[in-house]
């Protein structure tokens, strides 16, 4: 009997010494994942920090009112021992042009983006002036909230979707359905959740919802990224012509890879090797330079494409009376231009 006791006060007491066990290893486990936190907090604490987001001389509120951009000599590093990955950047964007960037993978065109939002920070060199204003000399914060953007692969906060269209609770919820419907995202209510990074909605609509928060920020400068896959095309042309309705006054600066969205836009810029190679109206670049990186482009869709291609950007120009500045007015350059269409049509 005495060892019948004994043997039960063992069993019970290995019984809570297992708990305990567990319990310890757990606590362990926790404290250890908790440290991996407090580790990365001080990578961030380490980090080199970025200009000042408020400045002593900030712009007033309606800044920039009419978009115009302007780059003189940009260079960019994203390390200081390498070398720049935008060289020399001289270019001129008029208010309310529609610009779109092409350009090999690698040339510099998503650098070209950061440096609008001054991403880097001791590797930025040269002026970039928005509305004639340096953006050196203002403050981050109110930089980046002037200026919209729909990335190629968009992050939403972990948060509602109310939330990640009206993070600082600026419009009510009429404004934000009406918005919703205009993006056609119907089917999702305001509170529907959004988790790790939006990665329960699909590329396309978060894209979606990155214009929504464009179209009610207003703001005079969009830069759009799109995206080249996971986009059905339905999506995309909804997004092409919700910015061409909403953003009819706005400076838009888009890396495009489809033809279609291109020829009618106001200017190419073509990047390569982290230069600007070829800037110009459609037209014009098929005109002027027919083995530059854009003609080529052209070309590859075949004669047919190319001749409605080259017809398409000829009255885009056209219509956007880019024609006085390319010498392409009917009295003098008809005939001309006509030799050369015709040309053209071995594009
Ligand atoms: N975070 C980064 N750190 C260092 N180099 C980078 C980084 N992002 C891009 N680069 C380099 O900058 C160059 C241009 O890249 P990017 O602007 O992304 O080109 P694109 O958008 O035209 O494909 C590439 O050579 C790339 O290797
Ligand atoms: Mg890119």
């Amino acid at each position: 009997n005495v060892a019948g006791s004994k043997a039960g006060l063992a069993i019970s007491q290995s019984l809570i010494l297992i708990v305990c066990l567990q319990y310890l290893i757990k606590q362990f486990s926790e404290s250890v994942s908790l440290m991996i936190s407090v580790e990365r907090i001080l990578q961030y604490m380490n980090l080199p920090k970025e200009e000042p987001i408020t400045s002593d001389n900030p712009p007033p509120p309606t800044w920039p009112s009419q978009g115009q951009l302007i780059l003189k000599n940009v260079n960019i590093k994203y390390h200081m021992d390498d070398p720049p990955v935008l060289k020399n950047l001289n270019v001129s964007i008029d208010p309310g042009w529609k610009v779109r960037v092409v350009g090999r993978t690698g040339a510099g065109k998503s650098s070209l983006i950061l440096a609008l939002f001054r991403l880097f920070n001791e590797g930025l060199e040269g002026e970039i002036k928005i509305d004639g204003r340096d953006t050196s000399s203002v403050g981050l914060s109110d930089l980046r909230c002037k200026i919209s953007i729909i990335p190629q692969e968009p992050v939403l906060f972990s948060e509602s979707l109310r939330y990640n269209l009206n993070p600082f609770n600026q419009y009510d919820d009429l404004k934000l359905w009406e918005v919703l419907r205009q993006v056609e995202l119907n089917d999702v209510t305001l509170d529907h959740d959004i988790f790790s990074g939006g990665h329960n909605f699909s590329v396309g609509q978060r894209q979606l919802i990155c214009l929504a928060r464009a179209i009610l920020r207003k703001n005079r400068l969009l830069v759009l990224d799109e995206a080249t896959a996971n986009i059905d095309s339905h999506t995309d042309t909804l997004i092409q012509d919700t910015i061409r309705s909403s953003f009819k006054e706005c400076t838009i600066i888009t890396i495009a890879h489809s033809l279609n969205t291109i020829i009618d836009s106001n200017r190419i810029i073509v990047m390569e090797n982290s230069s600007i190679v070829e800037f110009g109206c459609p037209y014009e670049l098929l005109h002027d330079k027919p083995n530059g990186y854009f003609s080529q482009m052209v070309e590859k869709t075949g004669n047919q494409m190319a001749q409605n291609l080259l017809e398409q950007a000829k009255k885009a120009c056209e219509k956007n009376n880019d024609h006085c500045e390319l010498n392409l007015s009917p009295q003098n350059t008809e005939c001309e231009s006509d030799t050369t269409l015709t040309e053209q049509t071995t594009l």
